[in-house]
């Protein structure tokens, strides 16, 4: 059987992000026959449909992001809340990749999770990615949700998440990602 790729999203450009390194448990958590490519955004610029029409040359890592997403069987989001909301760099570069009939969001198997210091655990910020999932008909693993609240006692000193209900939820949702995507094939 194929491993599955896993595009992994960090909705946050922070050095020290508590999401990254939520990002990089989960990592660790995979189920077999998945693997998981870390894609970053920040170097994309603001979304301006000048840049984005059939005779312009979209910049080149706009490109290379879209084709990261494309060449990924599913994705997997983790990220802060920001203002009870999607962070507006994440937002940006998932409207750069939610253009054209090619859109590589199409369809797509997508797993949600947020951490958080606060008491709410993204709560906010994954009811608000609702409407985009449906829009572009991605399909979101449900359950079981990942929010991870007050975050910053979660993490040893060397940086491992301790949190081990969380860590078998994180499991169970990756597991039901894999499920979600071979369903599709
Ligand atoms: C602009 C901004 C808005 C924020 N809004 C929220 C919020 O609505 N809800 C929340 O739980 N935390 C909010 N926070 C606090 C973040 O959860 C906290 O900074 C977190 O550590 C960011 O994630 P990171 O560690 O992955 O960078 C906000 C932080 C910033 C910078």
């Amino acid at each position: 059987m194929r491993t599955l790729k896993i595009a992994g999203i960090c909705g946050s450009l922070r050095k020290d992000s508590y999401n990254k390194k939520l990002l990089q448990a989960a990592a660790d958590l995979l189920p077999e026959g998945m693997e998981l490519l870390m894609v970053g955004f920040d170097t994309i610029p603001l979304y301006n449909e000048d840049l984005d029409t059939p005779n312009a040359i979209p910049p080149e890592i706009v490109t290379a992001f879209r084709t990261a997403l494309a060449d990924a069987d599913g994705l997997l989001i983790v990220s802060p809340e920001y203002n009870y909301s999607i962070p507006g760099g994440l937002k940006n570069a998932l409207d750069w990749a939610s253009r054209g009939k090619e859109s590589p969001l199409k369809g797509k198997p997508v797993s949600l999770m947020g951490a958080t210091p606060g008491a709410w655990g993204t709560v906010r910020m994954q009811l608000a990615f609702l409407p985009f999932f449906r829009l572009f008909d991605m399909k979101l693993v449900m359950q079981p949700e990942i929010l991870v609240a007050q975050v910053h006692t979660k993490f040893d000193e060397k940086g491992n998440f301790t949190d081990e209900m969380a860590k078998k939820f994180i499991r169970q949702n990756l597991e039901n990602l894999k499920n979600q995507i071979k369903s599709l094939e």
